[in-house]
């Protein structure tokens, strides 16, 4: 399908440059806004710093760790930025933390108040709203960085429980429908200022507020599966948006990637 360009604004892309969001480009359906996005950022006519690809449908919507991103077609957000922050690790691991905060102060305005899980969800109470994948398109500071949202909004009760983990989404939370390009144009701006206060400030200018979204703050965590889980307290964050685990000896453990679940 032949995407709907957006109009042009100023230029991003001088090294230093204040993070600016583009008005989005539609698709009808795409495989994945992601995969497309770090294809053309790795093309030889890579698009400008703070392009938005968004889908009404993903065919092979994709999560972290290759897990598969389930949206219902129409009803849900999918969207990606590309950015080029011109950071590498391991200031660029909050990253996504800066854009989950940057959704979760826009759906405040939408009525539902959501914790950040570490690193780079958001949940209502255990179920899942929104998941971030951020993935670089080459490696180095001056690489281009796509950041993929997505965000149930319009899934319904019945689309929620065949997810296969526990999900909600704006209609489920609050009652309410909302088109998507109207969500989105609700997000942008605070995603834009949230990414803006990480670009001038890293994570030390937003950890106070993560921490206050951050669910399961001060409780037993397990960080990862298998032999090679980790269990602790959630003890808080460093500045680079680490999670610190505080085992039973009291020593404290940076963490740098991995899933946060109960210990079972
Ligand atoms: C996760 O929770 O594992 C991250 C999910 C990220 C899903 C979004 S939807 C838009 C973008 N395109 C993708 O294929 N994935 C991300």
């Amino acid at each position: 399908m032949t995407p709907e360009p957006g109009p042009a604004v100023p230029d991003g892309d001088a090294p230093g440059a204040a993070i600016q969001l583009r008005a989005p480009v539609w698709h009808g359906e795409l495989p994945s806004t992601n995969a497309y996005l770090l294809e053309q950022a790795r093309s030889a006519d890579p698009p400008p710093t703070g392009t938005v690809i968004a889908a009404r449908r993903q065919t092979a919507g994709r999560g972290r760790y290759d897990r598969r991103w389930i949206a219902q077609p129409d009803r849900d957000l999918a969207v990606s930025l590309l950015l080029r922050p011109g950071v590498d690790f391991p200031r660029l691991a909050s990253l996504p933390m800066a854009a989950a905060l940057g959704v979760a102060a826009g759906l405040e305005r939408a009525g539902v108040h959501a914790s950040t899980k570490w690193p780079n969800d958001l949940l209502v109470g255990d179920r899942k709203l929104c998941g971030i994948l951020s993935e670089r398109a080459e490696g180095g500071p001056a690489g281009a960085v796509v950041l993929g949202i997505g965000l149930n909004v319009n899934m319904r009760a019945d689309e929620a429980e065949r997810i296969g983990q526990p999900a909600t989404s704006i209609l489920l939370e609050t009652g309410l429908e909302h088109p998507l390009e109207e969500m989105l144009a609700l997000l942008s701006p605070h995603l834009e200022a949230y990414l803006e206060r990480w670009r001038v400030g890293g994570f030390a200018a937003l950890r106070q507020e993560w921490t206050a979204r951050c669910a399961r703050l001060g409780q037993w965590v397990r960080i990862g599966e298998g032999p090679g889980a980790r269990v602790g307290l959630l003890h808080g964050f460093g500045p680079d948006g680490e999670l610190l685990l505080r085992g039973s000896s009291g020593t404290i453990q940076a963490i740098w990637s991995g899933d946060v679940g109960v210990p079972g």
